[in-house]
């Protein structure tokens, strides 16, 4: 290890770090390093009130970015412990193509070799998807003409989907996925999960606690009701996301308060997804919508009026602004029985087809038909099960 020295970007001032020998500062990162930072001194990405992201590149032949995020223990509860063991433990167990890759991890030590600060080490993308959707808007130029990419959007869904379809088939539950805690590399628009601070296995009652942490609004309707929940929380945060690149926070409520963040988020999104009867989903939200809400009238859907995809570029083969809204509103079903999971969302929906078998083809995962017929192979080649055998075993034992 070595000690180096960090700026602190956005408060501007330099602080002493512990580092392996084989980080070095990242001159060439000219998205998030400041062009008068001092050349032998490592650079903050962002700062918050229990951990710190900064930015260095591998000493090592294969090279390599990467993001150091490194909590401060003064400062922690015992909630933060919580979290930073589960993102330990999940990030040593997750490995995709469509996840940041965990490296390893590290702390500091006060004199009573008390832990102090620990480290995670992480591989580093250009931008988290915030910023890159600031970096678009700027592109823009004054008109505010420049249109989507239908290619770009549906690329932006199937790579989280897949990422969902891996945590979806291990049982994890991500619970914060937004703008920030994706990241894209500019060039092939590659996108990754880079944070997995909310992350938890499901468990099996589904009870599990709200995420005080997480950005309420990519949050579900049955997360924000305080309902028992699962992995189609995150389907729903992605359509957010997904929406977001047409320049619009389509949930946000208009002039809402830190304390009834809930409440306002629940009727945005009644307003736009739109609410029929409320027996329709007595099981999942109690009367949590007509008594607490005060909700009586039905109301019709919005999502044609509320979604610009005026900000579409012009269709193009399945690539259309009716195949982008069918998608988006049944990943926003308020009923979570109804919203479909991340496989299924990949294999039904018209808008992510195309790139779909694009994406399988190039990475050779092979279709389901091909799939069934290996398994046809394999049990082809497999010795018969003898059942005539078998019972008069268990009858003499
Ligand atoms: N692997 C990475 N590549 C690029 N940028 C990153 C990476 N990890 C973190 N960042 C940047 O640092 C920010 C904070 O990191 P992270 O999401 O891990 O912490 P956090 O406590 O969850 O913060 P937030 O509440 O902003 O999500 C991200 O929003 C992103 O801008
Ligand atoms: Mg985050």
């Amino acid at each position: 290890m070595k000690r180096v020295e960090v700026v602190d970007q956005i408060h501007d001032y330099t602080f002493p770090c512990q580092v392996p020998d084989y980080f070095g500062v990242d001159l060439e990162d000219r998205v998030s390093r400041n062009e008068n930072t001092p050349k032998e001194k490592f650079h903050t990405i962002d700062i918050l009130t229990t951990h710190m992201v900064i930015a260095a590149r591998l000493l090592l032949p294969a090279g390599g970015r990467v993001v150091a995020k490194r909590f401060d223990l003064v400062q922690f509860g015992d909630y933060d412990y919580k979290k930073l063991i589960r993102e330990i433990e999940l990030s040593r167990l997750i490995k995709h193509r469509h996840i940041a890759r965990y490296y390893q991890c590290f702390w500091e030590e006060n004199s009573e070799r008390r832990p102090i600060y620990f480290y995670i080490i992480r591989e580093r993308l250009d931008f988290s998807l915030d910023k890159y959707y600031a970096h678009i808007s700027k592109d823009d130029g004054s008109s505010g003409e420049r249109k989507r990419d239908h290619r770009l959007l549906s690329a932006l869904f199937v790579q989280i989907l897949k990422a969902l379809q891996f945590l979806q088939e291990h049982d994890i539950i991500h619970r914060d996925i937004s703008p920030k805690n994706i990241g894209v590399n500019q060039n092939g628009f590659l996108i990754k999960l880079i944070d997995f601070g909310c992350s938890r296995k499901q468990s099996p009652s589904l009870e599990h606690t709200l995420q005080p942490g997480a950005d309420y609004l990519y949050q579900a309707p049955e997360m924000l009701a305080g309902k028992p929940y699962d992995t189609k929380v995150d389907i729903w945060s992605t359509a957010v996301v997904g929406i977001e690149m047409l320049g619009c926070k389509v949930l946000t409520p208009t002039g809402w308060s830190p304390h009834t963040i809930k409440a306002d988020m629940l009727k945005r999104i009644l307003k736009v997804c739109g609410w029929q009867k409320s027996d329709q989903y007595e099981q999942v939200y109690d009367n949590v919508f007509h008594d607490e809400l005060g909700l009586r009238k039905p109301m019709l859907p919005q999502f044609e009026k509320e979604i610009p995809t005026k900000r579409l570029e012009p269709d193009r083969g399945p690539l259309t602004k009716d195949h982008f809204l069918d998608l988006v509103k049944i990943m926003l079903s308020v009923d979570p029985r109804k919203r479909p999971n991340a496989e299924k969302c990949l294999m039904e929906a018209k808008y992510l087809q195309v790139m779909n078998r694009k994406y399988d083809e190039v990475h050779n995962v092979p279709s389901p038909r091909e799939s069934f017929l290996e398994l046809i192979k394999r049990l082809r080649d497999e010795p018969p099960t003898n059942l005539q055998n078998d019972e008069e075993k268990e009858a003499r034992s």
